[in-house]
C-alpha cells in the first residue's frame, strides 16, 4: 500500500511504517553519537512509544545499555487503515534492541489498568527480578478506573475566560483564539487523568511485588512554559494535573524513604508530540521559540532533551541536578532571559502577513509530519509498504 499523510486539524490519520522506523534509528543514532552514559541497567518506561517516553526509552537502551520494558495504547493496521506511529515506533524500537543485544519487551496496553500493572510486573520478576528506573511519560485523553468511572482531561483554565493570538492551522492565518473556563469537575477529571495518582498505583505496585530495587530512581515529566502560556497550560486544567504530579513525587518519595527509591518530576522543553499539538494557542507559541531557539543555535528536540537529561541532570558526575523548586529543569534554555524577551517582542508583532517570517512555521509542520513518519527524505514514499 502506498501510505500517504492525511492530516486532520493537527492530527495525522495515516503512519508510514518506513518513516517512523527512520525517526526511531534516527534517534538511536544520536544517542550513540553521544556516547555510552553510566546508570540504571533495567528500566521501565511508561508511555514509550512516542515523544518524551520514546526518546527516554532510547537514551536509556543506547545510552545506558540498558534492559527495557515499555508500555504504551496504540492501534495496530487494520484493513486499510494504517496503525498509529507508536505501534510502528515500538516495533522499531524492538528490532534495533535485538540486534543491539539489548533486552526489549513492549506492552501495548492500558497502563492505567490493573491487568497491565500485573502482566509487567510479572514479566519483570520474571525476565529481570527488578526494575531500577520507571519513566512516567503517559499522555492519555482519559482514564478508566477498575469500577469502570471514565475520567476525561480538559484543556481549560481555571480561570476566566481566556482569549489570546492563535494560529489557524487549517489556513496559516493569526487570529485569536478562547478558551473557557473549566468546572470544578473537570478540574478534578484532568487531576485523576494526568496527576500523579496512577504513577503512585504503578511504584505501590511495583514495591508491594518487590519488582523495583532498593534506591531506584522514577521520574515523571511536567512543562511550565511562559507566563503567556499561564492561563492554558500552567494555571490552566493541566497545570493542575502538573501540581498534582510533583505532589504525588513529593509523597513516592517520602513513601518508599525505607528503599531509598526517589522521584522526580522534570520540567521539560515544549515541543511538538501528539499531545502537546492538541492545546489551543500553544502551537504559536512553538512557532515562535523554534525561530529563536534555532537562531540562537539552542534548539532541542525530544531525543536531545532526554539525552542531555540523563547525561547532565540525572547520572552526571554532579548526581541529580535539582533547582530551587525541587524540580530538575530541562526547559532552561527555553526559559533564558534572552530567549524569552525575544519571543514576546515577536508576540506582540506577528499577524497573518508576518507569519512566516517571524515564526517557524516549516519547522513546526516538519516535527509534525516527522511524528507520523513523513518528509524524511531519506523514505521513498512511492514505494508500496505493508502496514
Ligand atoms: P505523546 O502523546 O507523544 O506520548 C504519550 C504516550 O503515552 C504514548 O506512548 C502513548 O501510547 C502513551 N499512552 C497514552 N495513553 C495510554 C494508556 N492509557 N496506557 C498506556 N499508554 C498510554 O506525549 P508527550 O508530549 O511525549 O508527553 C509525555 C509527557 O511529557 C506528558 O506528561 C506531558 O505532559 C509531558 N510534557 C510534554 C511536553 C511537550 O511539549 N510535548 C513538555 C513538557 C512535558
Amino acid at each position: 500500500m502506498i501510505v500517504e499523510p492525511k492530516v486532520k486539524g493537527f492530527i495525522c490519520t495515516t503512519a508510514h511504517p518506513v518513516g517512523c522506523e527512520t525517526n526511531v534509528n534516527r534517534q538511536i543514532r544520536y544517542v550513540k553519537e553521544n556516547g555510552r552514559m553510566e546508570g540504571p541497567k533495567k528500566v521501565l518506561v511508561i508511555g514509550a512509544s512516542t515523544g518524551y517516553g520514546l526518546a527516554s526509552r532510547i537514551t536509556a537502551a543506547f545510552g545506558l545499555g540498558a534492559a527495557t520494558i515499555g508500555v504504551m495504547f496504540e492501534k495496530e493496521a487494520s484493513g486499510k487503515r494504517t496503525a498509529t506511529p507508536g505501534y510502528y515506533n515500538t516495533k522499531a524500537f524492538d528490532e534495533a534492541a535485538k540486534r543491539e543485544g539489548l533486552y526489549a519487551k513492549s506492552f501495548n496496553g492500558d497502563a492505567f489498568s490493573a491487568e497491565v500493572k500485573e502482566e509487567v510486573i510479572q514479566t519483570i520478576k520474571q525476565d529481570l527480578g527488578q526494575v531500577d528506573m520507571v519513566i512516567y511519560s503517559l499522555a492519555a485523553p482519559r482514564r478508566t478506573m477498575a469500577d469502570g468511572t471514565t475520567y476525561v482531561s480538559t484543556l481549560k483554565t481555571t480561570g476566566e475566560l481566556f482569549t489570546e493570538k492563535s494560529w489557524n492551522l487549517q489556513n496559516n492565518t493569526v487570529g485569536e483564539a478562547s478558551i473557557s473556563s473549566a468546572t470544578e469537575e473537570e478540574i478534578q477529571a484532568t487531576v485523576k487523568v494526568m496527576g500523579g495518582e496512577d504513577w503512585m498505583d504503578w511504584i505501590d505496585a511495583l514495591a508491594a511485588a518487590d519488582a523495583i530495587a532498593k534506591d531506584a530512581v522514577t521520574i515523571a515529566y511536567s512543562y511550565i512554559g511562559p507566563k503567556l502560556t499561564y492561563p492554558v497550560y500552567h494555571e490552566g486544567t493541566i497545570g493542575m494535573a502538573k501540581k498534582h504530579l510533583k505532589e504525588s513525587a513529593d509523597a513516592i518519595t517520602k513513601k518508599q524513604t525505607a528503599n531509598g527509591i526517589k522521584a522526580y518530576v522534570s520540567v521539560n522543553k515544549a515541543l511538538v508530540t501528539q499531545a502537546s499539538a492538541a492545546i489551543p494557542i500553544v502551537p504559536l507559541y512553538f512557532a515562535v521559540l523554534y525561530k529563536v531557539m534555532k537562531e540562537k543555535g539552542i534548539h532541542e528536540g525530544c531525543i536531545e532533551q532526554m539525552e542531555r537529561l540523563f547525561k547532565d541532570k540525572l547520572f552526571g558526575t554532579g548526581g541529580v541536578l535539582l533547582s530551587e523548586d525541587g524540580m530538575i529543569h530541562m526547559d532552561d534554555w527555553e526559559m533564558r532571559e534572552d530567549v524569552q524577551s525575544e519571543v514576546m517582542d515577536i508576540w506582540r508583532r506577528i499577524d497573518s502577513d508576518n507569519l512566516f517570517e517571524l515564526s517557524d512555521i516549516n519547522g513546526y509542520w516538519e516535527d509534525f509530519y516527522h511524528m507520523f513518519g513523513f518528509k524524511f527524505p531519506e523514505v521513498d514514499y512511492t514505494a508500496d509498504v505493508m502496514v
